[in-house]
């Protein structure tokens, strides 16, 4: 294929570089556009905009293929774990056994929060979602620690390192430090020994003289976190490189992330998908009124359908089968287990959802093994963004790289023309 393409407008005709990236997606370089011919592009929802070049996610969503840093999702599920995974993410390349060991170090270091962090968090709002608690933490932590968040991007880069595993380190207990002040218990300090997620799991849940706790959980969670690391441009990740496109440092930048990953068509479809699971088993429906309902425009059936991927998503495909070892090892059975497993099969074979593409997508069974475990729903989110994190920490480091421009989205204006003022007694 040429590397040209022509536009045509008009007796004028404008010449567009074309150019590929490493798997061969091919896009329409616009940048010159504006300045020679005085159009824009118009993209309501930015579906056909490539907003970066990137090198940390591939995504194919026709084939179903998400590989991080060239490596495919289900070999790491398979044979790496989330920290290993944090750092291929942030640093590019799987780690020595020396780096994951000093990274593991540092962050088991930093997952007890320092006390004003711990006492803002006590002292927000009751009525405040943890997903606001998280965030308004994540901005806390970055004021205890000054020098890693300096908007000063040289600097903040240098510190990079320190701050992406404090981050890191400390979501969970932010996330548990909220979730024990809800429940009106006290915050529980990080076991002296314990790998991230048995630490996590603890610091939620454990109560005087409980037994260790089940390895097949922590290593689930771990698998869920892992599969949620990135996911290239979606919502969240643009938001925080946005952010810091601006120059605000990781944690400003993580925190606007939290907020855009909150909306229930984003991260915020985990919970939809439980709630919605749980009407349909409360209403006596087999799924089949519900599915009647979806194809009608009525409602939506969450954990369905996505943006990118118009095929099985792979990490859904992933997390249905650990979501029966999960339970298993639970010993619990689900009856919204049944009712999700039963959806799935009839949208698959319904030309609704055949026409459409809409297959599972990786809400649809992560929020059941984090029922199951004792997750309350509204913290649903907030597991998202914990296993988010090194994405959006990747991203923000790639634009402190590299990024020249802030980023900065042009419009068409479709309001009022020029009118005058009226004063209030003339209106
Ligand atoms: N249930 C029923 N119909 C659906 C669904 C669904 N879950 N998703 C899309 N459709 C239909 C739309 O009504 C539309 O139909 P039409 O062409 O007859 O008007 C068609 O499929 C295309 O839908 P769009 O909304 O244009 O697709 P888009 O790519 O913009 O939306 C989205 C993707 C937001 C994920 C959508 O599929 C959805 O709302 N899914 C449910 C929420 C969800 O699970 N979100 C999680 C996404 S994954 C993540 O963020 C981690």
């Amino acid at each position: 294929m040429s590397d040209k393409a022509t536009l045509s407008l008009g007796d004028t005709t404008y010449s567009l570089n074309v150019f590929t990236g490493t798997e061969n997606e091919q896009a329409l370089d616009v940048r010159q556009l504006r300045k020679d011919s005085g159009l824009i592009t118009f993209d309501d929802g930015y579906g056909n905009t490539g907003s970066c070049e990137s090198s940390v996610t591939y995504i194919d969503g026709d084939k179903g293929i998400l590989r991080y840093r060239g490596y495919d999702i289900a070999e790491l599920a398979k044979k790496s774990n989330f920290l290993e995974v944090c750092l291929l993410l942030l640093n590019g390349e799987l780690p020595s056994k020396e780096e994951l060991t000093s990274f593991e170090q540092k962050v088991a270091t930093f997952q007890n929060l320092p006390p004003e962090v711990l006492q803002s968090v006590q002292s927000m709002p009751a009525g405040l979602h943890p997903m606001g608690s998280l965030g308004s933490g994540l901005q806390a932590l970055g004021g205890s620690f000054p020098h890693l968040c300096t908007n000063d991007r040289a600097k903040d880069l240098e510190n990079f390192d320190d701050a992406a595993a404090l981050i890191i380190a400390s979501l969970p207990a932010l996330a548990a430090a909220n979730h024990r002040k809800m429940t009106g218990e006290d915050y529980k300090h990080p076991l002296s020994s314990g790998n991230y997620c048995e630490n996590f799991l603890s610091m939620m849940f454990s109560q005087e003289g409980d037994s260790p706790i089940n390895p097949s959980l922590s290593k689930a969670l771990d698998l869920i976190f892992l599969l949620h690391a990135d996911h290239e441009q979606n919502c969240s990740t643009s938001t925080c490189r946005m952010i810091a496109s601006g120059g605000a440092n990781p944690f400003a930048s993580l925190a606007g992330a939290v907020s855009a990953l909150w909306g229930p068509l984003h991260g915020g479809a985990n919970m939809a998908v439980i709630n919605m699971l749980n009407d349909i088993h409360q209403s006596g429906d087999d799924g089949s009124k519900f599915i009647q309902s979806a194809k009608e425009g009525k409602s939506r059936l969450m954990g369905f359908g996505h943006r990118v991927y118009r095929n099985y998503d792979p990490r859904a495909k992933i997390l249905k089968s650990a979501c029966d070892q999960a339970l298993e090892a639970l010993g619990v059975s689900s009856p919204i287990l049944d009712i999700a497993r039963r959806l799935e099969e009839v949208a698959l074979q319904d030309p609704y959802f055949i026409d459409r593409k809409l297959y599972p997508n990786v809400d649809f069974y992560s929020g059941i093994i984090l029922q199951a475990m004792g997750f309350p729903t509204n913290t649903f989110t907030v597991l998202f963004a914990i296993g988010r994190a090194p994405g959006w920490l990747a991203h923000w480091k790639e634009i402190a790289q590299t990024g020249k421009k802030i980023h900065r989205p042009r419009q068409i204006y479709q309001g009022s023309n020029l009118r005058d003022y009226k004063t209030i007694e003339d209106r």
